[in-house]
């Protein structure tokens, strides 16, 4: 596959339509979450074969978490368990570097044991390195880094309080921002994914469902965003 000279540094994904998927196909939700599980696999070492630094996907929202039927959340909790114990087998062939981001702490302690695990056993792999966001929200995330920055700066003065030190209490503190996001599924909408990471990224919206979703796709995305002409508010 002929890739474009300009890659993004970062992409970002809303990996949308897993349950319609399912649907279409007379099938449970769940085997829509296992397939783009599957396909989250795939994309993730495709990006480490292209030489993308990072890539950091949505996999459950605040409000997923809070919306959904407890037993929809208990399922994408186990397929998280079989994700993340598979990825540590798989780890020496696929060399992704894994990174979990979220409100972490309302998850099952098994799987934020996992995740810390996971974490640690692929620091030291310098290929693409994939951010995976659980119980994610753009504004819980805001609301977290504030609460944060008060409870460490007691006495500091207001004109401490930069955008670059309040990236600095993000989720995403040791990530640049993404350059390109893409959301599968159909929808227009960011549904709480990143608001202040991606004030400057490009979007790109397709209505594969995310199963579908395959590397010639992400090729042809990324030669629509290598004509893009970014200008961040400048001539
Ligand atoms: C995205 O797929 C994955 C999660 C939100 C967990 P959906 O589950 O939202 O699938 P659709 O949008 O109902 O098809
Ligand atoms: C966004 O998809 C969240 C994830 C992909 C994890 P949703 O399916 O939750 O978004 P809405 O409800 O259509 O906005
Ligand atoms: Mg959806």
């Amino acid at each position: 596959m002929k890739l474009p000279a300009t890659l993004p540094g970062h992409i970002a994904v809303i990996m949308d339509g897993n349950g319609r998927w399912a649907r279409r196909r007379g099938l449970p939700r769940k085997a829509g979450h296992a397939a783009g599980a599957e396909t989250f696999r795939t994309i993730a070492t495709f990006c480490r074969d292209i030489g993308v630094r990072n890539l950091t996907v949505y996999a459950l929202s605040t409000e997923n978490r809070r919306l959904r039927p407890g037993e929809e959340v208990e399922e994408i909790y186990d397929l998280l368990r079989r994700y993340i114990s598979e990825s540590l087998e798989k780890m020496e062939r696929d060399r992704v570097r894994l990174k979990f981001l979220g409100d972490l702490e309302p998850l099952p302690g098994d799987i934020r044991e996992q995740m810390e695990r996971a974490e640690k056993v692929s620091a030291r792999y310098d290929g693409c390195l994939c951010g995976i966001c659980v119980n994610y929200g753009g504004r819980d995330e805001i609301v977290r880094a504030a609460r944060e920055l008060m409870h460490l700066s007691s006495g500091a003065e207001t004109g401490d309080v930069t955008e670059d030190t309040f990236s600095r209490h993000l989720d995403t503190a040791f990530l640049p921002d993404p350059d390109l996001c893409i959301r599968t599924g159909g929808e227009w909408r960011l549904s709480n994914f990143m608001p202040w990471q991606l004030a400057y990224a490009e979007l790109f919206f397709t209505d594969t469902l995310w199963p579908d979703f395959s590397k010639k796709e992400l090729v042809s995305i990324l030669e629509n965003y290598s004509d893009r002409n970014r200008r961040y508010g400048g001539l």
